[in-house]
């Protein structure tokens, strides 16, 4: 019996670890009764009803807006509407007094987290904890559905490289296979693993390619070809689309070319055709109507035609498919088979999501369930595991015992709204605990607070107070950053440095002599390189949410040693954008040439090397990805793999010592990259393979294996077809992206 049960695990593992995985039936997981019941719906419905499915609309506030048009069965969806009394009323509408009593989908941007509002997701992935985010996500769909919401538009999985754009608060950030595991986390955490009312389908977006945008300016044009998006930016919505996510949604962007709206080349052909996805397709913010701006389109209903033919299935907020559909139909330039293939799969969504049976929610019982104490302490748990210790020279951590008068200052230190971060419609300031809340709660009479700034683009010549209080502090507690409102959509800036008089305000607090520990919240990489030398330390929180407050209180004073690290490279400067560690090598790569203070004045025109750089900054970042620093330290070594030769279909297994050779008790995010020297087409300089937390009691060691199947290294090359060429590669083993040293290893 054992002998048998270890060959199925043995089985499970190796159907885990290979990445010829069969395409399922049903992307969403629809069986053969779902099906039959989505299409005795249809079969009942007329040409209007059915199109009315494919519309969208925004809450109005009133429910007697929109009341004659969900009878008529004109609407499928409805975003914006949080108020559960409101929503029941919408469904009681639909299911009583419209003809087919088909239940509407209540959609909400619940980015992270619902009430209790999570770390925004760039903070998310600084945990490098999936099981972490899983959490978080599933947190928000209960807090959401127990008040009506079935569908949030999260997660946004666009690989960002420019800090500038400022919805890179609302991604994973840089790396595609750390999107892509934060993608399956929030999706399952969203949707639940056993579908019941507390699923809330989740929506991947925005597809694709949108957060390439040039310049780093939102909505702006990309030029992607056809093998990076292969390579870089599909991946992550093709492990979202396995992991079973119900909806997905278009961008803005045109890229090379071809809004995403009208793009049949990705919605058809790779998400329906190749990946078989069967869920549904919606469209951004009257993204279809916006493609009459970019000039792809003449009117509304060309572009509704178009969208259509790409293979979108519901319009959102464009009024292009209820407005034009029917015509189109009756012209012919539009099949009603196309129309019947975008209504089954918004039929499937609800028939999943068990909207028929359960269309209402209890208000009452809805209500108990936000801030719940367990939802706060994830929250805070995950605020916690996302901060990044960026500087440390031995101020940190704080000794609680010793401390007599705290000076807390700078714009974040109680900045409720702002820690929330962006796209945080619902959480409400009044249940966030800030810095100061935190540490005044916990050092009853020891804290002084001098705001300095009240907030970020303040300007003050002068700190005369904060100096003061200073002066007569024993340590100066200082909380910079960014306000929510400076990222998120449309939010994007051209320069990255600390806004206003804050980098005044922390080089005027280290002239007092005092320990001085930065603390910064922001929505983004902020260059902060002038700053470093004015602060002992530097914890850098990406807006951390509800429970920002305890979790950083308790990093800087020691009951939690941080472990984030790293979602995105930090700049020294905004002019280095974009870079990130897994870019292609040059011909010419940089080899620490000629910098330009170390140019003679009568130079003239010389060589300075030739190798790409910036003559002012070099070409490194302040810190790469994959960094952060512990309150330990830890020691790899030994670190072998089981063979130099590997098949396609064999598995690599990494062998390795960790040590935890500090003080402190402490978790470090191990990361294995892997570099492929020479390909039909030139590859990264390392990409990021694996992750896993490790948690070590001082003076531990641990032996671990890390397995890594040869079919991961798979691209797509110069003959467009994804495989692993053959030859020789590099792997690394280590805590950040530019450390460790590289073994080899051939497939053959
Ligand atoms: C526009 C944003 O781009 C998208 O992410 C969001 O989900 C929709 N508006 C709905 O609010």
């Amino acid at each position: 019996m054992k002998r048998y049960r270890n060959l199925f695990l043995a089985a499970v593992l190796l159907l885990a670890l290979s990445c010829q995985e069969k395409k399922a039936e049903s992307t969403i997981g629809a069986d053969a009764a779902v099906e039959a019941r989505v299409e005795q719906i249809l079969s009942q419905m007329t040409l209007a009803e059915k199109i009315g499915q494919m519309n969208q609309v925004s809450a109005g506030g009133d429910v007697a807006i929109y009341a004659d048009a969900l009878r008529k069965g004109q609407i499928g969806s409805i975003l914006n509407e949080v108020d559960p009394v409101k929503i029941n009323e919408y469904q009681r509408i639909c299911m009583e007094e419209s003809r087919l009593g088909i239940p509407l989908l209540v959609a909400r941007d619940v980015i992270h987290g619902y009430h209790t509002v999570f770390p925004i997701p760039l903070g998310l992935a600084a945990t490098f904890d999936p099981a972490l985010v899983e959490e978080g996500a599933r947190v928000a769909a209960l807090e959401a559905t127990a008040q009506g919401i079935r569908w949030t538009f999260s997660p946004m999985l666009d690989i960002a490289r420019d800090p500038r754009w400022g919805r890179i608060a609302e991604g994973s950030g840089e790396d595609t296979f750390l999107d892509a595991r934060m993608a399956e986390a929030m999706v399952h955490g969203y949707q639940g693993r056993e579908a019941d009312t507390t699923s809330m389908a989740a929506c991947i977006k925005h597809f694709v390619g949108y957060g390439a945008a040039e310049g780093g300016r939102d909505y702006n044009s990309t030029f992607l070809t056809e093998r990076q998006l292969r390579n870089v930016y599909l991946p992550p919505f093709e492990a979202a689309v396995k992991a079973g996510a119900m909806t997905l949604m278009t961008s803005f962007n045109d890229n090379d070319g071809v809004p995403s709206t009208g793009n049949t080349f990705v919605v058809k052909d790779v998400l329906r055709g190749e990946w078989g996805f069967d869920g549904l397709v919606v469209t951004d913010w009257n993204s279809m109507g916006e493609m009459i701006a970019h000039g792809f389109g003449v009117d509304r209903k060309d572009v509704a035609e178009k969208a259509l033919e790409a293979g979108v299935d519901m319009d959102m907020m464009t009024y292009g498919f209820l407005s034009h559909l029917e015509e189109l139909v009756r012209s012919g330039a539009v099949k009603e088979s196309a129309i019947n293939q975008a209504v089954r799969n918004i039929l499937r969504v609800k028939v999943l999501l068990g909207l028929f049976e359960h269309p209402y929610v209890d208000v009452a019982a809805g209500d108990a369930v936000q801030y719940a104490p367990e939802h706060l302490a994830a929250a805070q748990k995950s605020a916690e595991e996302s901060a990044i210790l960026l500087k440390n020279d031995g101020v940190l951590p704080l000794n609680p015992a010793s401390v007599r008068n705290i000076l807390v200052t700078g714009p974040m230190a109680d900045a409720p709204h702002d820690q929330l971060g962006t796209w945080a419609f619902d959480g409400q300031k009044n249940h966030t605990v800030t810095p100061l809340a935190a540490l005044q709660a916990r050092f009853p009479g020891k804290v002084t607070y001098v705001p300095g700034l009240t907030y970020s683009r303040e300007k003050r010549e002068r700190f005369d107070d904060v100096m003061a209080a200073a002066r007569r502090a024993d340590v100066v507690l200082v909380f910079l950053g960014e306000e929510a409102i400076l990222s998120g959509e449309a939010h994007s800036l051209a320069d990255l440095n600390l806004k206003g008089s804050q980098s005044e305000l922390l080089a005027a607090v280290k002239s007092a002599g005092k320990p001085v520990v930065a603390t910064v919240m922001a929505g983004r990489p902020l260059t902060i390189e002038r700053d470093l030398p004015n602060c002992g330390a530097l914890l850098y929180a990406f807006h951390p949410g509800t429970m920002g407050g305890p979790a950083l209180a308790n990093i800087l004073f020691g009951d939690v040693n941080p472990s984030g690290k790293t979602p995105i490279t930090f700049l020294r400067t905004v002019g280095q954008a974009p870079l990130y560690y897994s870019h292609n090598m040059t011909g010419r790569p940089y080899n620490n040439e000629t910098l330009l203070d170390e140019i003679p004045a009568e130079a003239g025109q010389t060589s300075l090397g030739n190798t790409s750089y910036y003559l002012d900054y070099g070409a490194y970042p302040l810190f790469p990805f994959g960094y952060g620093l512990s309150y330990t330290s830890f020691s790899y070594s030994g670190v072998s793999l089981d063979r130099e030769v590997y098949g396609k279909d064999d598995v690599i297994t990494v062998s390795f010592s960790l040590a935890n050779t500090g003080q402190y008790e402490g978790e470090e995010v191990v990361q294995v990259y892997v570099r492929d020297l020479v390909g039909s087409i030139t590859r990264p300089v390392k990409e990021l393979k694996h992750f896993e937390r490790v948690a070590l009691r001082p003076g531990e060691r641990r032996s671990l294996q890390v397995q890594i199947p040869v079919c991961s290294l798979a691209f797509v090359g110069l003959d467009g077809i994804k495989k692993v060429e053959p030859g020789e590669f590099q792997l690394w083993v280590a805590g950040d992206s530019a450390s460790g040293d590289p073994l080899s290893f051939k497939v053959q």
